[in-house]
Protein backbone atom coordinates (compact mmCIF):
# COMPACT_ATOMS: atom_id res chain seq x y z
CA UNK A 1 0.00 0.00 0.00
CA UNK A 2 1.37 3.14 -1.07
CA UNK A 3 2.17 5.56 2.18
CA UNK A 4 1.12 9.83 2.57
CA UNK A 5 2.74 12.58 3.39
CA UNK A 6 2.44 14.74 5.95
CA UNK A 7 1.06 17.41 3.20
CA UNK A 8 -1.42 15.66 1.91
CA UNK A 9 -4.30 17.46 1.55
CA UNK A 10 -6.37 14.75 3.46
CA UNK A 11 -4.59 11.97 5.12
CA UNK A 12 -6.21 8.63 3.97
CA UNK A 13 -4.56 6.95 6.84
CA UNK A 14 -7.28 6.27 9.58
CA UNK A 15 -7.38 8.27 12.68
CA UNK A 16 -5.51 7.76 16.16
CA UNK A 17 -5.17 10.35 18.46
CA UNK A 18 -2.49 10.80 21.23
CA UNK A 19 -0.91 13.39 22.54
CA UNK A 20 2.71 14.77 23.35
CA UNK A 21 4.15 17.14 25.70
CA UNK A 22 6.16 20.11 24.25
CA UNK A 23 8.67 21.28 27.20
CA UNK A 24 9.93 24.91 26.72
CA UNK A 25 11.04 26.76 29.67
CA UNK A 26 8.47 29.59 29.46
CA UNK A 27 6.14 26.44 30.54
CA UNK A 28 4.99 23.34 28.95
CA UNK A 29 2.05 22.30 26.80
CA UNK A 30 0.17 19.52 25.94
CA UNK A 31 -0.67 18.92 22.09
CA UNK A 32 -3.16 16.34 20.48
CA UNK A 33 -1.73 14.48 17.54
CA UNK A 34 -2.59 12.14 14.94
CA UNK A 35 -1.75 9.86 12.41
CA UNK A 36 -1.31 11.86 8.87
CA UNK A 37 0.46 14.87 10.39
CA UNK A 38 3.96 15.75 10.65
CA UNK A 39 6.14 13.92 14.00
CA UNK A 40 2.75 12.97 15.93
CA UNK A 41 5.06 10.55 17.41
CA UNK A 42 7.21 13.89 19.73
CA UNK A 43 7.29 17.01 18.83
CA UNK A 44 10.01 17.55 16.30
CA UNK A 45 13.60 18.00 17.65
CA UNK A 46 13.93 20.59 15.07
CA UNK A 47 11.01 22.56 16.26
CA UNK A 48 12.18 22.25 19.47
CA UNK A 49 15.39 24.22 18.38
CA UNK A 50 13.74 27.08 16.67
CA UNK A 51 11.44 27.71 19.39
CA UNK A 52 14.02 27.49 21.89
CA UNK A 53 16.90 29.59 19.87
CA UNK A 54 14.66 31.80 18.94
CA UNK A 55 14.02 35.51 20.09
CA UNK A 56 10.19 36.42 21.87
CA UNK A 57 7.79 37.19 18.99
CA UNK A 58 6.99 40.90 18.34
CA UNK A 59 3.58 41.79 21.16
CA UNK A 60 1.20 42.84 18.12
CA UNK A 61 0.93 42.60 14.27
CA UNK A 62 0.20 39.57 12.29
CA UNK A 63 2.54 36.79 12.82
CA UNK A 64 2.50 33.87 10.70
CA UNK A 65 3.67 29.95 11.33
CA UNK A 66 3.97 28.55 7.47
CA UNK A 67 3.39 24.84 7.71
CA UNK A 68 1.91 24.45 11.09
CA UNK A 69 1.06 20.59 11.29
CA UNK A 70 -0.72 19.79 15.00
CA UNK A 71 0.32 23.29 15.91
CA UNK A 72 3.36 23.91 18.25
CA UNK A 73 5.23 26.40 16.91
CA UNK A 74 1.78 28.73 16.13
CA UNK A 75 0.22 27.73 19.83
CA UNK A 76 3.89 28.66 21.24
CA UNK A 77 3.56 31.93 19.86
CA UNK A 78 -0.02 32.80 20.71
CA UNK A 79 1.21 32.22 23.96
CA UNK A 80 4.19 33.95 23.88
CA UNK A 81 2.32 37.49 22.31
CA UNK A 82 -1.35 37.02 23.62
CA UNK A 83 -1.81 40.85 21.48
CA UNK A 84 -0.68 39.59 18.20
CA UNK A 85 -2.76 37.57 15.93
CA UNK A 86 -1.23 34.39 15.08
CA UNK A 87 -1.85 32.50 11.39
CA UNK A 88 -1.65 29.04 11.15
CA UNK A 89 -1.60 27.37 7.77
CA UNK A 90 -1.38 24.26 7.03
CA UNK A 91 -2.41 21.87 3.53
CA UNK A 92 -3.43 19.60 5.49
CA UNK A 93 -7.08 19.39 6.78
CA UNK A 94 -6.02 17.11 9.89
CA UNK A 95 -3.42 19.39 10.55
CA UNK A 96 -5.64 22.27 10.38
CA UNK A 97 -7.82 20.50 12.55
CA UNK A 98 -5.68 19.56 15.42
CA UNK A 99 -4.38 23.24 15.44
CA UNK A 100 -7.85 24.50 16.05
CA UNK A 101 -8.42 22.11 18.36
CA UNK A 102 -5.00 22.74 20.64
CA UNK A 103 -5.60 26.44 20.88
CA UNK A 104 -8.74 25.70 22.01
CA UNK A 105 -7.70 23.13 24.40
CA UNK A 106 -5.04 25.88 25.41
CA UNK A 107 -7.38 28.88 25.91
CA UNK A 108 -5.78 30.70 22.87
CA UNK A 109 -7.77 33.35 21.27
CA UNK A 110 -5.74 34.65 19.17
CA UNK A 111 -4.99 31.87 16.61
CA UNK A 112 -6.42 31.75 13.45
CA UNK A 113 -6.48 28.47 11.34
CA UNK A 114 -6.75 28.70 7.55
CA UNK A 115 -5.86 27.26 4.43
CA UNK A 116 -3.04 28.99 2.77
CA UNK A 117 -5.17 29.96 -0.28
CA UNK A 118 -7.81 31.73 1.99
CA UNK A 119 -5.22 34.34 3.92
CA UNK A 120 -6.18 37.94 2.46
CA UNK A 121 -3.14 38.36 -0.10
CA UNK A 122 -2.37 41.90 1.13
CA UNK A 123 -2.08 41.07 5.10
CA UNK A 124 1.59 41.87 5.53
CA UNK A 125 3.40 39.84 9.01
CA UNK A 126 5.67 41.31 11.76
CA UNK A 127 7.48 37.53 11.97
CA UNK A 128 6.90 34.29 10.16
CA UNK A 129 8.28 31.32 11.74
CA UNK A 130 8.36 27.72 9.99
CA UNK A 131 9.90 24.08 10.28
CA UNK A 132 9.23 24.26 6.27
CA UNK A 133 8.22 21.18 4.12
CA UNK A 134 11.83 20.02 2.24
CA UNK A 135 9.95 16.78 1.80
CA UNK A 136 7.78 18.57 -1.09
CA UNK A 137 10.95 19.19 -2.87
CA UNK A 138 13.29 21.78 -3.87
CA UNK A 139 11.38 23.70 -6.40
CA UNK A 140 7.62 23.50 -4.71
CA UNK A 141 9.99 24.76 -1.08
CA UNK A 142 11.42 27.99 -2.95
CA UNK A 143 7.70 28.58 -4.13
CA UNK A 144 6.29 28.46 -1.04
CA UNK A 145 8.73 30.51 0.52
CA UNK A 146 9.20 33.13 -2.34
CA UNK A 147 5.76 33.33 -1.98
CA UNK A 148 5.33 33.70 1.53
CA UNK A 149 8.45 35.64 3.06
CA UNK A 150 8.33 38.66 0.71
CA UNK A 151 5.11 39.57 2.43
CA UNK A 152 7.03 40.64 5.65
CA UNK A 153 6.99 43.94 6.82
CA UNK A 154 10.14 45.99 6.32
CA UNK A 155 12.90 45.18 8.48
CA UNK A 156 10.89 41.75 10.19
CA UNK A 157 12.09 38.51 10.19
CA UNK A 158 11.26 34.90 8.97
CA UNK A 159 12.87 32.55 11.66
CA UNK A 160 13.76 28.98 9.72
CA UNK A 161 14.36 25.47 11.28
CA UNK A 162 15.91 22.96 8.31
CA UNK A 163 18.19 19.89 8.76
CA UNK A 164 21.08 20.67 7.65
CA UNK A 165 21.49 17.36 5.79
CA UNK A 166 17.90 17.88 4.18
CA UNK A 167 19.58 20.96 2.54
CA UNK A 168 19.75 23.93 4.83
CA UNK A 169 23.05 25.71 3.54
CA UNK A 170 21.74 25.11 0.18
CA UNK A 171 18.22 26.80 0.99
CA UNK A 172 20.31 29.74 2.91
CA UNK A 173 22.66 30.13 -0.55
CA UNK A 174 19.26 30.23 -2.79
CA UNK A 175 17.33 32.39 -0.13
CA UNK A 176 20.35 34.71 -0.72
CA UNK A 177 20.21 34.40 -4.47
CA UNK A 178 16.44 36.50 -3.74
CA UNK A 179 18.15 39.32 -1.99
CA UNK A 180 17.10 38.42 1.26
CA UNK A 181 19.60 38.55 4.18
CA UNK A 182 20.11 35.65 5.79
CA UNK A 183 21.84 34.86 8.92
CA UNK A 184 22.33 31.21 10.43
CA UNK A 185 21.54 31.68 13.90
CA UNK A 186 22.03 28.25 15.62
CA UNK A 187 23.47 24.79 14.75
CA UNK A 188 22.71 22.58 16.96
CA UNK A 189 21.95 18.48 16.54
CA UNK A 190 21.56 18.65 13.00
CA UNK A 191 19.85 21.71 12.42
CA UNK A 192 20.12 24.83 11.33
CA UNK A 193 18.09 27.97 12.83
CA UNK A 194 18.14 30.85 9.91
CA UNK A 195 16.85 34.10 10.20
CA UNK A 196 15.59 35.90 7.21
CA UNK A 197 15.10 39.74 6.13
CA UNK A 198 14.04 40.93 3.06
CA UNK A 199 14.86 43.67 2.31
CA UNK A 200 18.60 44.81 4.07
CA UNK A 201 21.26 44.15 2.09
CA UNK A 202 22.91 40.46 3.05
C1 LIG B 1 7.93 19.89 8.64
S1 LIG B 1 6.19 20.03 8.89
C2 LIG B 1 6.15 21.11 10.33
C3 LIG B 1 4.84 20.99 11.10
C4 LIG B 1 4.79 21.77 12.40
N1 LIG B 1 5.05 23.18 12.20
C5 LIG B 1 5.78 21.21 13.39
O1 LIG B 1 6.74 21.92 13.70
O2 LIG B 1 5.58 20.09 13.88
C6 LIG B 1 5.72 21.10 7.55
C7 LIG B 1 4.23 21.32 7.39
O3 LIG B 1 4.02 22.13 6.21
C8 LIG B 1 2.81 21.72 5.61
N2 LIG B 1 2.78 22.15 4.21
C9 LIG B 1 3.20 21.51 3.09
N3 LIG B 1 3.01 22.24 2.00
C10 LIG B 1 2.46 23.40 2.42
C11 LIG B 1 2.02 24.59 1.75
N4 LIG B 1 2.11 24.72 0.43
N5 LIG B 1 1.49 25.58 2.49
C12 LIG B 1 1.40 25.45 3.84
N6 LIG B 1 1.78 24.35 4.52
C13 LIG B 1 2.31 23.34 3.83
C14 LIG B 1 2.78 20.21 5.81
O4 LIG B 1 1.48 19.69 5.66
C15 LIG B 1 3.37 20.08 7.21
O5 LIG B 1 2.36 20.06 8.19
Amino acid sequence: MARGHYFDTDPEVGSDPGEVRLALADGPMSLVVDRGVFSAGRVDPGTLTLLRSTPGPPPTGHLLDLGCGYGPIACTLARRAPHATIWALDVNRRARDLTALNASRLGLVNLTVAEPDRVDPTLRFSGIWSNPPVRVGKEALHDLLGSWVPRLLPGASAWLVVKRHLGADSLALWMGSQGWAVRRVCSKQGYRVLQVVVGEPG
